[in-house]
């Protein structure tokens, strides 16, 4: 009797019912902050060591070619790698491709609001979770990232002319100067269905 309980057990702990299940009971927010988060900071890590490594060997002029013909493709090789949707956006956005949708619009809007009241940028994010559809929850998180020293060359408010007629070139819709140190400069999405 015990050992036929015993089966019967095991057969529905392995049929695709309880596996549907027990996976739909997994989705835990805390386990998947972390995991955008790592995400998050391990695309930042690739993107900031690109632009490092451009800036020391060339300066901002060679630097801007990195951003401008890296950022992209950087971009789409952590999201393939993570199986993630990421993007960088901004309420100014120097890319047209980087406009914010609604959610992300309020999102950015609420950072810029928080640091107004007086909270750190550095350290500043945002995590959602909605149903899809299909029944999935998506993690939706965003990471403010703020204009920092090294970005002023090319996101500040003087911009040496010869980098400026460039930026014209490649962005003539460019909103993505002005800003001043500690500003919050946009922010990485990070978005990923469980
Ligand atoms: C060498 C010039 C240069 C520097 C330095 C630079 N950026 Fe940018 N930034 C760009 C360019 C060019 C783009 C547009 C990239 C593209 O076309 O995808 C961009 C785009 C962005 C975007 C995406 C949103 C948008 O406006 O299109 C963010 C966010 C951003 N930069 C933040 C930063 C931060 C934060 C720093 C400092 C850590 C920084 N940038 C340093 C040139 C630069």
């Amino acid at each position: 009797m015990r050992y036929f309980a015993k089966i019967t057990l095991l057969s529905f702990l392995l049929s695709p019912f309880a596996q549907s299940t027990t996976f739909a009971q997994e989705f835990n927010k805390e386990t998947a902050v972390q995991e955008v988060k790592a995400i998050t900071k391990a695309f930042a890590g690739s993107l900031q060591s690109e632009l490092q490594g451009a800036m020391k060997s060339g300066g901002p002029l060679n630097a801007l070619n990195v951003c401008n013909v890296e950022a992209m493709p950087i971009t789409a090789k952590s999201a393939e790698n993570s199986n993630a949707l990421i993007s960088r956006v901004s309420l100014k956005n120097r890319n047209p491709a980087n406009v914010p949708n609604d959610w992300q619009r309020a999102v950015l809007e609420d950072f810029d609001k928080r640091a107004a009241d007086g909270e750190d940028p550095a350290t500043m994010a945002s995590a959602t979770v909605v149903k899809t559809d299909d029944g999935k929850h998506q993690m939706r998180f965003m990471k403010a990232t703020p204009a920092g020293g090294v970005c002023l060359a090319c996101h500040g408010q003087q911009i040496d002319p010869e980098l400026q007629s460039k930026l014209d070139e490649l962005y003539p819709e460019d909103k993505a100067t002005g800003y001043s140190l500690g500003e919050v400069r946009g922010a990485i999405v990070v978005i990923k269905d469980y």
